[in-house]
């Protein structure tokens, strides 16, 4: 196993470490949640945790928990989740994230609101100075007019591009939406930059996390550290 992956299995058994009997648990989507949902999986059928039942961010997760047997909820969600794990692009040192390179931005946003913790699971590569520095921005348009959504994000300052797949065809969301990855470089305030995207028609959603984690889960060569969004900027 390479290091990389590695730092993701040590957090996401951590995170898991946190999952109590008889909680609903929110699942995230990538490759670093992936190892959390094997983790949950593998303690339910060692009996070590019982009654957990989940909910997934993204049809591929869903199918894959259905595939090794996790107990799923009902996708109109009948109660508030106890606990989502979920995975992250870029973590700030207030634990404020950048989400979405895996597609699932729209449901892991519901998910995370819906959840009374939201712990984060990322190898130590995800850590940043400031959000833009690293990833860009992934937005989800409506593909109606969706080039006036890039014009606009373009006079924001971004450079745009539209996400396309290996064959060169356009990604699409879960829900048929199109993503627009937006490199803005360091973003000086992502708050007010939340504000102007969440004002447009025609943006579904933006890959801006803001005060949502209650923890992040960091997994690097020294162990895992836990970062507690309460107790102030960490990193
Ligand atoms: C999915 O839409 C994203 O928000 C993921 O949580 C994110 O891309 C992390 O994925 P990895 O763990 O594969 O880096």
């Amino acid at each position: 196993m390479g290091d990389t992956q590695n730092f993701k299995e040590i957090a996401a058994a951590a995170a898991v470490g946190m999952v109590r009997s008889g909680m609903a648990v929110g699942l995230g989507t990538g490759s670093t949640a992936a190892c959390v949902v094997r983790r949950l999986a593998e303690s339910l059928r060692a009996g070590e945790l019982t009654g957990v039942t989940t909910l997934a961010t993204s049809r591929a997760v869903r199918d894959e928990a259905a595939r090794i047997g996790l107990p799923l909820l009902d996708d109109a969600l009948p109660r508030d989740l106890d606990l989502t794990i979920d995975g992250a692009d870029e973590v700030d040192p207030r634990l404020d994230l950048i989400k979405g390179a895996g597609g699932a931005l729209l449901r892991e946003k519901i998910v995370a609101q819906a959840s009374r913790r939201e712990v984060i699971v990322v190898d130590e590569s995800k850590l940043s100075p400031r959000l833009g520095a690293r990833r860009p921005l992934p937005v989800e348009v409506l593909p109606f007019a969706w080039r006036s959504q890039a014009r606009f994000l373009e006079q924001l300052g971004a450079e745009v591009v539209v996400r396309r797949l290996a064959d060169g065809t356009e990604y699409r969301t879960d829900q048929g939406d199109l993503i627009l990855d937006c490199s803005f470089g360091p973003i000086d305030d992502p708050r007010a930059l939340a504000r102007e995207l969440e004002e447009r028609a025609g943006i579904v959603e933006h890959g801006l996390f803001l005060g949502l984690a209650t923890v992040v889960v960091v997994g690097g060569p020294g162990g895992v550290r836990i970062l507690d969004g309460r107790a102030g900027p960490a990193v």
